[in-house]
């Protein structure tokens, strides 16, 4: 009997199922963190949005790297909880929160001037912090606010502490994008929240595009200066993510995680090879996919005269504040 006849046997096929979900949840990136052996002792790294999902797991990582680690959080009892969970899990007291509501322009300048004071060097930056499926509302900067959280707040702390990050080069900035890019528009009136349709994850897909194209300008900004700036796909992880959806979605969402959607650890992954991997050294502008793999993102994401102006725009709209 060959392969397909057995295949047509309903017991066969139920076998075969279970087997491909099996194999799909054996499914290991390329690259182990685990299996890592660098360190970073005396290195100092900043992630925003530490306190809960891959943000926390990430910070986790470098604590036990031993690096200087700065959780930067909005939430000041979710920000100590986490720091006091990642000192115990690994032992590193050099753990500092420092608040920061990445949706204000003025909280994320604030935030930057404190590191600029107390901090003689900065080797990773990760913009982890984002939100999805906010309703629309309009900042009182005049942005609107998912724009604020997961791109232009971003975007105006990564260039605030850019001139301390050269002076410590060799430095890396990762910032976590999403595959959802692929679906993103890029309308600079979407900024302000103009010409912009609510459903589902919509803006949350223009965003998560504006931070590949800007981190790709940014990329090609700091050539020769030895910080790399590159953007991954966490890969699809069980978080709180969903937290403004409605029920039934989340539901649907939480069944299907518990068979095939990564852990908010494994989701960690292809963040932390970024930052801290031998073999990325001076790679930068690229995207990695959440089994490590360099990919290539959307056609929108590699027009260069799109970013060179976007980057323009997105500077202008932070500076003026
Ligand atoms: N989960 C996925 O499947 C998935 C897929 C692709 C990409 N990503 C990306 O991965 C990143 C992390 O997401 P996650 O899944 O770990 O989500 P999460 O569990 O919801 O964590 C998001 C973090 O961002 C923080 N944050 C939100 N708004 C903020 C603001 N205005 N200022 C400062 N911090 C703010 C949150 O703080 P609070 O706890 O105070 O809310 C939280 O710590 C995001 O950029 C997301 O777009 C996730
Ligand atoms: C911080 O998070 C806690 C727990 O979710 C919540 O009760 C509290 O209101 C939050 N604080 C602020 C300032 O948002
Ligand atoms: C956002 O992107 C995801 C992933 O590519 C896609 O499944 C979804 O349909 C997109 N949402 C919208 C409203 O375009």
């Amino acid at each position: 009997m060959c392969l397909l006849d057995l295949l047509r046997q309903p017991a066969w096929a139920i076998l075969s199922l279970l087997l491909a979900m099996v194999v799909r949840l054996q499914r290991r990136p390329r690259w182990d963190p685990q299996a890592c052996r660098v360190k970073l002792n005396g290195k100092t790294a900043i992630v925003t949005g530490a306190n809960s999902g891959i943000g926390m797991y990430i910070a986790m990582d470098f604590a036990r790297r031993g690096a200087r680690v700065i959780l930067a959080c909005r939430n000041e009892s979710l920000g100590m909880a986490a720091l006091k969970e990642i000192t115990k899990t690994t032992g590193n007291t050099d753990i500092h929160l420092r608040l920061v509501d990445l949706s204000c322009m003025d909280s994320v300048s604030n935030f930057a001037t404190r590191i600029l004071e107390e901090e003689k060097a900065l080797h990773i930056l990760v913009n982890n912090a984002g939100v999805s499926g906010l309703p629309r509302q309009i900042t009182k900067d005049g942005f609107e606010v998912s724009f604020a959280t997961n791109h232009l707040g971003p975007f105006l702390l990564t260039n605030l502490l850019l001139d301390l990050m050269k002076r410590s080069a060799p430095a890396r900035i990762v910032t976590l994008s999403s595959v959802n890019h692929k679906k993103g528009q890029v309308d600079f009136s979407h900024f302000r929240g103009e010409n912009l349709v609510y459903g589902m994850d919509k803006v949350y897909n223009h965003t998560k595009l504006h931070n590949i194209i800007c981190t790709n300008e940014l990329a090609r900004r700091l050539q020769g200066t030895g910080v790399t700036a590159n953007s991954v796909h966490p890969g699809i992880v069980k978080t709180g993510v969903l937290r403004h959806y409605p029920f039934w979605i989340r539901y649907c969402f939480n069944l299907l995680a518990f068979f095939f959607f990564k852990t908010a650890e494994e989701g960690a992954c292809s963040t932390i090879y970024c930052a801290v991997a031998e073999e990325l050294e001076g790679v930068t502008g690229k995207y990695f996919d959440s089994d490590c793999s360099l990919v290539l993102p959307a056609p929108l994401a590699r027009d260069a005269a799109l970013a060179v102006k976007d980057f323009e725009i997105c500077e202008r709209l932070t500076s003026k504040l």
